[in-house]
């Protein structure tokens, strides 16, 4: 039987205004998670528009199959690797970070409250290093800096310490396992930390500095590209890169109304920047 995904979509209208569709035109959904994006977009082309979608979760195939047309076609890949579909493309979006369906339901340890889950934290769970193979194995300053930077959290340097004290006792291998050493209950500062291991252990930060650059490759002169995030960090390259190498469409990033907020409370930290290629 068909799964179908439980992501609920974020800023669907918005990003659909802004791409102004053509019917027979060419369309990239860099992020395609459960399809939400991409569905809302196939269903605004006529016979001869093609939708590419792609994900580096190679399990979003699942969802890619339940989007039955001839038009749209998905690839098990990073956005960074666009230019292999040797297309160009009249718009594209990407909706970053994780999915619902990888939260709950990927066995992952996306969640800081499945505490029997491997910490793996990896989209694509055949390649790289996991979360907890990281944690075994960097000096304590590298944790240090995963938490620094990528987690911006004030406790880096000692909650680094902790780590490498408690993984000579005992390795650490679950959620439960981190959220222990941690010694906190706090979402807040779990979701950050979780946060920071998530961005080193998919080196996110790289895939979208040079993804920006090889979508913007495959895009038309005058194609747009719309992009979601969800922290200052991933704001910040995307504002930079739109400033420095596109017409900048939004001056402010657009964020999600307070009713889509209340019946989508993950949307709370969503911001839309959208360009034009120039
Ligand atoms: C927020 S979800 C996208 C949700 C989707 N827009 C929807 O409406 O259902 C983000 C997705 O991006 C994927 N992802 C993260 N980094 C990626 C990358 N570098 N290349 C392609 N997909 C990536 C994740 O696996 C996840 O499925």
């Amino acid at each position: 039987m068909e799964e179908l995904s439980k992501h609920k979509s974020i800023l669907v209208s918005e990003i659909i205004n802004f791409l102004e569709i053509k019917k027979d035109g060419n369309y990239l959904d860099g992020t395609f998670g459960g399809g939400g994006h991409s569905r809302a977009i196939l269903e605004r082309l006529g016979p001869k528009g093609h939708l590419y979608a792609l994900d580096r979760d190679p399990t979003a195939i699942r969802f890619a199959k339940t989007l039955k047309s001839k038009n749209f076609h998905f690839f098990p890949l990073s956005y960074l690797e666009v230019e292999d579909l040797e297309k160009q493309f009249d718009g594209a979006i990407l909706d970053l970070g994780f999915s619902t369906d990888q939260l709950y339901s990927s066995g992952r340890g996306f969640s800081h409250t499945k505490t029997d889950e491997l910490l793996d934290l990896r989209y694509d769970a055949n390649g790289g290093q996991s979360a907890w193979q990281f944690l075994n194995q960097a000096s304590v300053s590298q944790i240090e800096k995963v938490f620094r930077e990528y987690s911006e959290d004030r406790y880096a340097k000692h909650l680094a310490s902790k780590i490498t004290a408690s993984r000579r006792e005992k390795a650490i291998k679950t959620v439960g396992d981190f959220v222990e050493i941690i010694g906190t209950s706090e979402p807040a500062v779990l979701s950050r930390l979780f946060q920071g291991l998530r961005i080193q252990v998919n080196d996110e930060l790289d895939h979208l500095k040079f993804g920006l650059r090889e979508i913007k490759k495959c895009l038309k002169v005058g194609g747009v590209l719309a992009v979601i995030s969800f922290h200052s960090i991933e704001d910040r390259i995307v504002k930079n890169f739109m400033k420095e190498q596109m017409k900048v469409v939004t001056k402010k990033p657009v964020t999600p109304t307070l009713q889509e907020i209340q019946v989508n409370p993950s949307s709370r930290s969503a911001k839309l920047r959208v360009s034009i290629n120039l």
